[in-house]
């Protein structure tokens, strides 16, 4: 793990643009995990602004979806797909047929993660996963207690992520308590990682990930034994 205090929220906003657009200028192609979550949207303005600069190109880019609620339309304000479509897809005019998508608004989401996990095998697996870090140690929704093979799966949220997605849609009782998750495995692999973490409310959760044991209580601790993985946090998620 290579760790990289940013001196602050649009420092690491920076230096996470600084990451995506080098691999992408050396591999064009590439496939990339797009997160949603408050954390990564400051990488985000920062890619669009390099986009209307004539510096950065996503024609090419290939993007994996990370997670999604379960049984919502693409269209309902809550869909993780429409927030990654306007935070990221819209802004960088990736092409719909570029993205792999993990949906959540099926009748048979085990064969929709099955899909999922051949299409992105297929795909040659994923260049580069950037990662938001949940308050309860999850990455995408593998929520602890969960082991390194987990594969892409439907799960339930634990009352931590519900209390953690409540301020994105105005409280508890209007997030969807079930999910589909890219698997353990498959973020794991990856040939990098670059896990984005910003703010004092993540300091202790950050912590046991980059230093606590290894093991199924913090998912995020496997990112200890996993190649490639670049710990990019703030000064206030860092401390001293
Ligand atoms: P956040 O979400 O970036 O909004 O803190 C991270 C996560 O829960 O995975």
């Amino acid at each position: 793990m290579h760790p990289i205090i940013a001196e602050d929220y649009d420092t690491l906003s920076r230096i996470a643009a600084d990451i995506v657009s080098d691999l992408v200028r050396t591999h064009p192609r590439a496939s990339l995990i797009a997160p949603t979550g408050e954390t990564p949207l400051g990488l985000y303005r920062a890619l669009a602004a390099r986009r209307r600069r004539g510096e950065f190109d996503a024609s090419y880019l290939r993007v994996v979806q990370l997670d999604d609620y379960l049984g919502l339309d693409d269209d309902d304000p809550r869909s993780l797909y429409r927030w990654m479509k306007t935070a990221f897809l819209d802004p960088l005019s990736v092409p719909d047929a570029h993205v792999i998508r993990l949906r959540g608004n099926t009748p048979d989401p085990d064969a929709a993660c099955r899909a999922y996990e051949a299409t992105v095998r297929a795909a040659g697996g994923i260049d580069l996963a950037v990662l938001g870090l949940g308050p309860n140690g999850h990455l995408g929704f593998n929520e602890p207690p969960i082991g390194p093979d987990a594969p892409t799966r439907r799960v339930a949220l634990t009352p931590a992520s519900v209390e953690s997605n409540a301020r994105y849609w105005g409280g508890r009782d209007r997030v969807p308590t079930a999910a589909l998750t890219a698997g353990m495995d498959v973020l794991l692999a990856a040939r990098q990682t670059l896990l984005v973490v910003s703010g004092a409310h993540k300091r202790a959760i950050l912590h046991r990930t980059v230093e606590g044991p290894i093991g199924p209580d913090v998912p995020a601790s496997y990112l200890q034994q996993a190649n490639n993985v670049t710990i990019l946090a703030d000064k206030a998620a860092w401390g001293e």
